[in-house]
C-alpha cells in the first residue's frame, strides 16, 4: 500500500494493549477473548498471568494462543517480592489495561499506585455492600432482594476502589449460592467486557480516585 492510500480509521487505529490476571477459571477472561474478536473492541489481550498453576484458565489463554504465565506466589517470601515479579512481568506487555478476573491475591499500595487508572476489577455484589468473600451467602442470609457484581477501578483499599458499572438480579426465595453465583457470572460475563470496551475507547478514565465518563464527572454507576 502506498502512502496515498489511506486505511479507514477503524483499521489503522492501534488495539490498546490489555493484561488479564487471573486464580481459577477464567470465565471472564473468557468473555474477553470472546469480545476482543469483536471489532467495536479496541484492544487485544496480549498476555494472561495467573498466580496458580493448573488453573484453567490458563488453559483458556492457550487455546487462544495468548501467552500463559504463572507466576506461583508461593515462591517468594514477601508480598513486596511478588508483586514486583508480577509488575516485571506485565511490563513486558506495555499495557494500557489490566484487568483482574477472579485474581485472588491482594495487592501493594506501591503495586496498585504504580497502575493507577488502569487497573480495572470485577467483585461479585453491589458494593459498597460487601467486600471480600462469601458475597452471595451474605446476601442470602441478610434477606437482600437485590444482589449483584461491580466493576471499580482498584485503589490500594481492598474492592474499596471508585465504582463503574453493576449488573443486578433479583434473588428468589429458593435461590442458593450456587444458582445465585451462576446469574452473576453471567452478568459479569456481560458487564466487565461492555465496561473495558467504553474505557479503552476512552470514555472512561479515573482522575484523583473520580471515575469520569465522556469528560464529566460519573454520577451514578452504569448499569446493565
Ligand atoms: C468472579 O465471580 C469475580 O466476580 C470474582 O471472581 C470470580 C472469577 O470467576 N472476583 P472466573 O475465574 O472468571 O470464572
Amino acid at each position: 500500500m502506498n502512502s496515498s492510500e489511506s486505511k479507514p480509521e477503524s483499521v489503522t487505529s492501534q488495539k490498546k494493549n490489555i493484561v488479564v490476571l487471573i486464580s481459577g477459571s477464567g470465565s471472564n477472561l473468557q468473555a474477553f477473548i470472546e469480545a476482543q474478536k469483536n471489532s467495536g473492541f479496541n484492544g487485544s489481550i496480549k498476555a494472561v498471568i495467573s498466580n496458580k498453576e493448573d488453573v484453567y484458565g490458563l488453559e483458556r489463554a492457550k487455546q487462544a494462543n495468548i501467552p500463559a504465565i504463572c507466576i506461583p506466589h508461593k515462591e517468594y517470601s514477601t508480598r513486596e517480592r511478588f508483586d514486583l515479579a508480577l509488575a516485571n512481568a506485565i511490563n513486558q506487555y506495555s499495557p494500557d489495561l489490566i484487568i483482574l478476573a477472579g485474581f485472588m491475591r491482594i495487592l501493594t499500595p506501591d503495586f496498585v499506585k504504580n497502575y493507577k487508572g488502569k487497573l480495572l476489577n470485577i467483585h461479585p455484589s453491589l458494593l459498597p455492600k460487601y467486600p471480600g468473600l462469601h458475597t452471595h451467602r451474605k446476601a442470602i442470609e441478610n434477606g437482600d432482594k437485590l444482589h449483584g457484581t461491580t466493576v471499580h477501578f482498584v485503589t490500594e483499599e481492598l474492592d474499596g476502589g471508585p465504582l463503574v458499572g453493576q449488573g443486578s438480579t433479583v434473588i428468589q426465595a429458593n435461590d442458593s449460592e450456587e444458582s445465585l453465583n451462576k446469574r452473576i457470572q453471567t452478568l459479569e460475563h456481560k458487564l466487565y467486557p461492555y465496561i473495558a470496551k467504553l474505557f479503552l475507547s476512552g470514555a472512561i478514565s479515573l482522575n484523583e480516585d473520580v471515575v469520569y465518563f465522556e469528560n464529566k464527572q460519573l454520577e451514578q454507576v452504569i448499569s446493565i
